[in-house]
């Protein structure tokens, strides 16, 4: 199975703290994984675990502080790595600029490696993949709800046909109904498009929608992790220690 991602012994600390007292704080501590192709990944843990430090560090944002992370088989960030591992976060307002129109916002990403012949004819064809309504294309992104915001970021990352999208927290905000409408979208769009998903939540129920395999984090170590073609519904009952039940709500252990 290809690997498309090898995270070895990686940790990363910050300073914390004012000027007078600071301390070293471990984010993440010796943190091994690997992401293969079409095998998503869920990352489960509490608010402060680590995950979307994981989620910087594997985008390339920060580099850690020991250990290695592989993707597409090298360490190196060139142009062409970071196209092809895109992100959504949890609040599409702080990443859409607010002057921006809609068909803006969906060219935004794709023009720092493409000219496009047509930009009309692009910026419909985003807005018709996540269902955007074409008569929006011309408003400004900040007259949009949060459901639509999400969805034009979405649209402007799979506009790059990336082969892995991390989805940090990224249907938090949106409520059940939507998040439901998002998860069906999303799944046909990886099935189109061949991309792998790392699915970072507190949410082990949005996780189950897309993931074959999980690991969870807690206080930057991670505690548990599925072990290959293991299953997750499997994994989650082998769960001895009660970590998913203590991520979890409880309730949802009743499927089961
Ligand atoms: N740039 C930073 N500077 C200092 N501390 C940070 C920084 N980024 C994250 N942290 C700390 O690292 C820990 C993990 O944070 P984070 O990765 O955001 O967790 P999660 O996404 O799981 O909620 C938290 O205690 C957070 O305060
Ligand atoms: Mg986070």
């Amino acid at each position: 199975m290809q690997e498309l991602i090898k995270v070895q012994n990686v940790s990363q600390c910050y300073q914390k703290g004012n000027f007078f007292s600071k301390k070293k704080h471990t984010a993440l501590e010796n943190i091994s994984f690997s992401l293969k192709k079409d095998r998503n990944l869920g990352i489960l843990g509490k608010n402060g675990a680590g995950k979307s430090t994981l989620a910087r560090l594997l985008l390339g944002l920060e580099k850690p502080k020991t250990g290695r992370i592989e993707i597409f088989g090298t360490e190196h960030y060139n142009p062409l790595i970071k196209k092809n591992i895109q992100a959504i976060f949890q609040d599409p307002q702080s990443s859409l600029n607010p002057r921006f129109s809609a068909k803006e916002c969906l060219l935004e990403g794709i023009r720092n490696f493409e000219t496009l012949k047509d930009s009309n004819q692009a910026s419909k064809n985003l807005a018709q993949m996540v269902r955007l309504r074409l008569e929006y294309l011309d408003k400004r992104s900040a007259f949009f709800s949060g459901g639509e915001q999400q969805r034009i970021a979405i649209a402007r990352s799979i506009a790059l046909k990336p082969k892995v999208l991390i989805l940090d927290e990224a249907l938090s905000n949106l409520d059940t109904h939507l998040q439901m409408q998002i998860i069906t979208e999303l799944r046909e769009l990886q099935k189109k498009l061949g991309m792998t998903f790392i699915v970072i939540s507190h949410d082990i129920r949005i996780i189950l929608q897309f993931c074959q395999e999980i690991i969870v984090l807690h206080q930057g170590k991670i505690v548990f992790k599925t072990d290959i073609e293991e299953g997750l519904q499997n994994a989650i009952l082998r769960d001895k220690n009660g970590f998913f039940k203590e991520i979890c709500n409880a309730n949802l252990f009743h499927q089961f």
